[in-house]
């Protein structure tokens, strides 16, 4: 029996070179009896190293990364298992791809453990501010790691932290930072006396940004496990938090749901006025079209393209009133350039009407819609929106005096008469609208586009381009 006592706090090199020359003097994994360094062991007899007779173990890039971790781990049976998988290597290569193998599952779960030990060191290292010679601040930290990861991690606080001078003790070892230069000890380092003034500002931090509305206890106790909890100066502050968190989110509710105060009210009503308050009406078609390409009575347009307004000739009998612009024409700059508008070009020409006889435009004038990706998809403008966008319509229609108007869908009929209505239930009827004028409901064109079965999609079309004739007929015989 050879037996091999290592210092074991995480140097994989001393691991590696004792491996190594085992392995080339050919002695096997049952014969080792692996110690740590001032241990007793079974085999004080043990018998001398024998010669070296075999070339020296080769291994993948993998092996040593996983060794790496293993290494640093605290169960003492994690240098037999190493060597054991170094020896199996030597036989088959690719051994660490067998994932239910029972030394590759072990030695994985190892490094696993590592590794989350690793991450709980950078999460919950606390550096105090102590006393520091020169121009550099000086910090210390105590932590209390599961296994040997000093050496592991040092460089990664090295990295953050690198404009100030700081220790980090640990009964496992301790780094220390001093000058830009890094050393590390593996010798167990004690508890020091760690006392920052600092420490009420962190804690009414801390207290500041928990968010009793996110609680989540479950969730906090297997990412902060109380192990850790006494070197954390917060975790004196968390049970009070979440005790109090459910009467403070009752308290935040109560307090959404009271009345703003009474000058919100006057405030508001004075930014209503003013930006309802009609400016004078333009008097041609062009002027109108020029104050609306600067129109902010909503918020569409800051993202919308552009204006998109009204086109046609200054003087119609027949006005075609859409909802609101599509990508294409907000891209585009006229109405009715997109998908719909060919439906509608279609339905036009069908219904034996000349498109640029007719005065075609929106209720709407900017494009509201919601990023997709790359996408902007259509977004139903809201009433609030068709209101404020009403006085444009209207300064349309008193210009260009149409004597029918069509509202193509429901947000074209509820800028036309402010009312919400069920389209089926007023489609197809001319009804008065303004004093001499006709108003005429019908379907949006992109809603043909949009019915799946082809013979219903050819009925509403041919009804849609039947009602469109009917406008007309009435357009070109109701007195001027
Ligand atoms: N849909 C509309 O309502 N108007 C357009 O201009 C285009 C598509």
């Amino acid at each position: 029996m050879q037996a091999v006592a290592l210092e074991g706090r995480g140097d994989l090199a001393e691991w590696r070179d004792a491996a190594r020359a085992l392995a080339m003097a050919g002695v096997g994994p049952q014969e080792v009896d692996w110690r740590m360094a001032g241990a007793a062991s079974l085999f004080d007899a043990a018998a001398p190293l024998p010669p070296a007779t075999r070339p020296p173990p080769r291994v993948p890039r993998a092996f040593l990364d996983l060794a790496e971790s293993v290494v640093c781990h605290a169960d003492p049976g994690r240098f037999a298992l190493l060597y054991r998988l170094l020896v199996r290597l030597q036989d088959d290569p690719a051994l660490l791809s067998m994932p239910a193998d029972a030394d590759v599952v072990a030695a994985a779960r190892l490094a696993t453990s590592v590794r989350r030990d690793c991450h709980k060191m950078t999460a919950f290292v606390r550096f105090r501010e102590t006393a520091g010679e020169g121009g550099r601040r000086r910090f210390l930290a105590w932590f209390e790691p599961d296994h040997h990861i000093v050496a592991l991690k040092a460089p990664f606080f090295a990295r953050r932290f690198a404009d100030m001078d700081w220790m980090i003790l640990t009964p496992r070892g301790s780094a220390a930072f001093e000058d830009g230069v890094l050393s590390v000890s593996r010798d167990p380092a004690a508890k020091p006396v760690l006392d920052d003034p600092t420490d009420a500002l962190w804690l009414t931090y801390y207290a500041a940004i928990f968010n009793p509305a996110r609680v989540k206890p479950g969730a906090m106790r297997a990412e902060m496990p109380k192990k850790y909890w006494k070197n954390l100066p917060e975790a004196a502050l968390i049970p009070q938090l979440v005790a109090q968190a459910p009467a403070r989110v009752a308290a935040m509710a109560a307090q959404a749901a009271l009345p703003p105060p009474a000058h919100h009210a006057r405030i508001q009503a004075r930014r209503q006025a003013s930006a309802l308050a009609a400016p004078p009406a333009p008097e041609s078609l062009a002027a109108v079209r020029e104050a609306a390409r600067n129109c902010t009575r909503c918020a569409l347009h800051c993202t919308a393209t552009q204006t998109v307004f009204g086109e046609g000739p200054d003087r119609a009998a027949l006005m075609i009133v859409g909802e609101q612009p599509g990508d294409r024409e907000d891209l585009a700059g006229r109405p009715f350039v997109g998908a719909a508008g060919a439906v509608l070009d279609r339905a036009l020409a069908t219904a034996g009407i000349d498109r640029a006889q007719a005065y075609l435009t929106n209720a709407v004038k900017h494009f509201k819609h919601e990023p997709r990706g790359k996408r902007r998809l259509h977004a139903t403008p809201n009433a609030h929106e068709v209101a404020q966008c009403r006085w444009w319509l209207r300064q349309e229609i008193a210009l260009v005096q149409p004597r029918v108007v069509v509202a193509m869908g429901a947000t074209a009929v509820l800028a036309l008469t402010g009312q919400a209505s069920r389209l089926a239930d007023i489609r197809g009827r001319l009804s008065p609208f303004d004093p001499g004028r006709a108003l005429l409901v019908t379907t949006h064109p992109a809603h043909l586009l949009r019915l799946p079965d082809a013979r219903r999609a050819a009925a509403q079309t041919a009804r849609f381009e039947a009602e469109l004739a009917q406008a007309q007929r009435a357009a070109q015989v109701l007195p001027a």
